[in-house]
């Protein structure tokens, strides 16, 4: 495996999450912390991603596996540590207002290549969930995404309203460009109250993709890479199981704590 999997990283200090922080998320549906890595974690990982980008392109992977989950997953260590910080563990059941929670799904590197739509740069409304869905997922840029550079646009309090009043809204608002000639499958256009997010590598959002959520129009060039990682309660999402276990085959030989940490138990 990668040589950055021998390196321990000095994270951040004072990543106590507070109240205020976790009313905002239950409002709003995020707020933002220091990015965990620190200035040296980013470097570090920033290299490690870069490294591993070209050998994780030429790669096949079984059926189903998640592919920026790979790539996450290949970073070794230093995310597996980051993301099994004790604070953010603990925000995690705070927010999730559980004992036990999991993480399920994880991801690294330019999704805009993957999920957007190839012409548009651009991915539309939707959400990852809705309000009967409890998950917390971290988000960390390693490259800054400004207004420029396909920032995500989140609709602070979508996570509480029904999915079909939220997708009506979005398409009158989509209609109301009055560039269309039929109603649209997608919509892009800006609502009066979403919340464009420029995530910068210093910061990471803590937010719920049950949040309704787009992005912005890639214009500027160079890359726009993402990192997340997500928690679940019991019984949520496990969607990397096998490819964690792919990926580092010596998991049986993982503490228990860490095994139940994700989802192997
Ligand atoms: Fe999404």
């Amino acid at each position: 495996m990668h040589s950055t999997t021998e390196v321990a990283l000095n994270m951040t200090d004072g990543l106590d999450i507070t109240d205020d922080q976790i009313d905002h998320f239950r409002r709003s549906g995020f707020f933002l912390i220091p990015n965990p890595l620190g200035a040296e974690g980013i470097r570090i990982v920033d290299r490690a991603q870069q490294d591993i980008e070209p050998v994780w392109a030429e790669m096949s992977f079984p059926d189903g596996f998640n592919r920026l989950a790979c790539q996450w997953l290949m970073v070794g260590e230093p995310l597996l540590q980051m993301a099994e910080r004790p604070e953010l563990l603990d925000a995690a059941r705070r927010i999730l207002q559980t004992d036990t929670v999991h993480i399920g799904a994880v991801g690294l590197g330019a999704a805009t290549n993957v999920i957007g739509t190839d012409s548009q740069q651009q991915v539309q409304w939707h959400t990852d969930g809705g309000p009967d869905v409890q998950q917390v997922s971290f988000r960390t840029a390693l490259d800054r995404h400004d207004t420029s550079n396909g920032p995500l646009r989140v609709l602070p309090g979508s996570q509480h309203r029904s999915r079909d009043e939220v997708a009506a809204e979005l398409l009158q608002l989509e209609l109301a460009t009055g560039t269309h000639e039929e109603a649209p499958s997608l919509c892009f256009a800006r609502h009066p109250h979403e919340v464009e997010v420029v995530l910068d590598p210093r910061w990471t959002l803590v937010w719920t993709p049950s949040t309704w959520h787009a992005t912005g129009v890639k214009t500027a060039a160079g890359p726009r890479r993402a990192m997340a990682w997500n928690y679940y309660p019991q019984g949520g999402r496990t969607r990397d199981l096998e490819a964690l276990k792919h990926i580092h085959p010596n998991w049986p030989d993982w503490p228990e704590d860490r095994r139940q940490l994700w989802g192997l138990l």
